[in-house]
């Protein structure tokens, strides 16, 4: 969608890979989902140093509203979860610099059963969300065929757009049919949404992690061309900092990795090997010839050592600068075509930010990878 929101992939915190459909405040009053839940993390992202690192959407999902509509037929909060309802909690959240994101479903009901958006609702249902002060809508796709979508997902980014709101528009359509073209088209996605859904919900384990981006990356020809600034492929949620991945906040305020996920030219990475030791290389250029290179092994025995080249890797000549993004040090910088070995964790990574120190030479290179 071009109109020049989401420029970069939106930052923030969606509340259901943690917390779910937990309506039950009575047993579970800290994780329930309610107004108490939302104002909370506004609280941490503006206190504890998330708002500065770029992470800006607080995002409601599923099972925030009441089970029927109102008398004028518009959507309205659990009124026990959110007494104060939406509007103010748009407010809290916008007092502390941060913006709002809500849920709605394309369908007669969301996934978890609450009131749906059908056809019919789309233009009200967009104005109250606008009314509200909302900055952001995932738009699921529960309960609905494939001709409502094809008509409810162009319409309900045409109702957003004339509510004169900047939202930001998440769809979660590709999903619900079938994920590839022909069924999919991502082109049409990315003039109507900023971002997509386009594969199955993860869970909270590594080996959702690895089916998510196993899909992606062997589907990288469809779907890696999709993707640029206001257009984003949207393998969901991150799950780190949950019960599943021993991995901690350490990276996610990783500045060095935020900083390459945020870049301004918004080119996808792609995965250039997969190799026989069950070692693969991703890659990314980045703006101003800088590229950014991943080791990830697939192993479970032991730290393996990968040798190779930038060369090999299709550097072109000269050397480079390299930063070690997670070990957040300077390596020697490195010529191509000089050997080196990386030691790579068992279901781990090594990521690289690569610097040309003579940009020209790098340049062509990276322009003909990248079409
Ligand atoms: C399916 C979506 O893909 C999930 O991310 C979540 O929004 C649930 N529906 C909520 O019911």
């Amino acid at each position: 969608n071009d109109n020049g929101l989401a420029l970069t992939p939106p930052m923030g915190w969606m509340a259901w890979e943690r917390f779910r459909c937990d309506v039950d405040c009575n047993d579970d009053p800290v994780n329930c989902i309610s107004e108490k839940l939302f104002r909370d993390m506004a609280d941490r992202l503006s206190e504890d140093g998330w708002k500065e690192l770029g992470y800006e959407y607080v995002i409601i999902d599923d099972c925030w509203m009441n089970r029927t509509r109102d008398h004028e037929g518009k959507l309205q909060p659990d009124a026990n979860r959110f007494p104060s309802g939406i509007a103010h909690l748009a407010d809290y959240v916008h007092n502390r610099g941060l913006k709002l994101g809500i849920y709605a479903d394309m369908g007669s009901f969301t996934c978890m059963g609450f009131p749906g958006t059908p056809l019919h609702r789309i233009p009200l249902d967009a104005k109250t969300f606008a009314d509200w002060g909302v900055d952001y809508l995932k738009f699921d796709g529960c309960n609905s065929n494939a001709l409502q979508q094809f008509l409810g997902y162009p319409w309900m980014s045409q109702a957003l757009n004339s509510t004169g709101r900047p939202i930001v528009y998440s769809c979660s359509w590709p999903v619900y049919v079938g994920s590839l073209p022909p069924e999919v088209n991502y082109t049409l996605l990315g003039e109507i949404c900023h971002l997509w859904r386009n594969y199955y919900d993860i869970q909270d384990s590594w080996d959702s992690v690895q089916f998510i981006f196993d899909w992606f990356f062997n589907n990288q020809d469809y779907i890696q061309p999709a993707a640029g600034p206001g257009r984003w492929n949207d393998p969901d949620m991150l799950i780190i900092g949950n019960f599943g991945l021993s991995l901690d906040q350490a990276i996610l305020q990783n500045k060095a990795a935020i900083a390459i996920n945020q870049d301004a030219l918004g080119i996808q990475g792609r995965r250039l090997l997969k190799e026989k030791s069950q070692i693969e290389v991703y890659w990314r250029p980045l703006v101003d010839s800088a590229s950014t290179v991943v080791f990830l092994s697939r192993r479970s025995d032991m730290p393996y050592k990968y040798h190779t080249s930038l060369s090999k890797l299709g550097y072109g000549n000269g050397t480079y600068q390299v930063f070690d993004v997670f070990s957040q040090s300077q390596l020697q910088p490195l010529s191509s075509t000089q050997p080196f070995t990386v030691s790579i964790n068992p279901s781990g990574v090594v990521m690289w930010h690569l610097t040309p120190t003579n940009r020209k030479a790098v340049f062509h290179r990276l322009h003909r990878l990248h079409r």
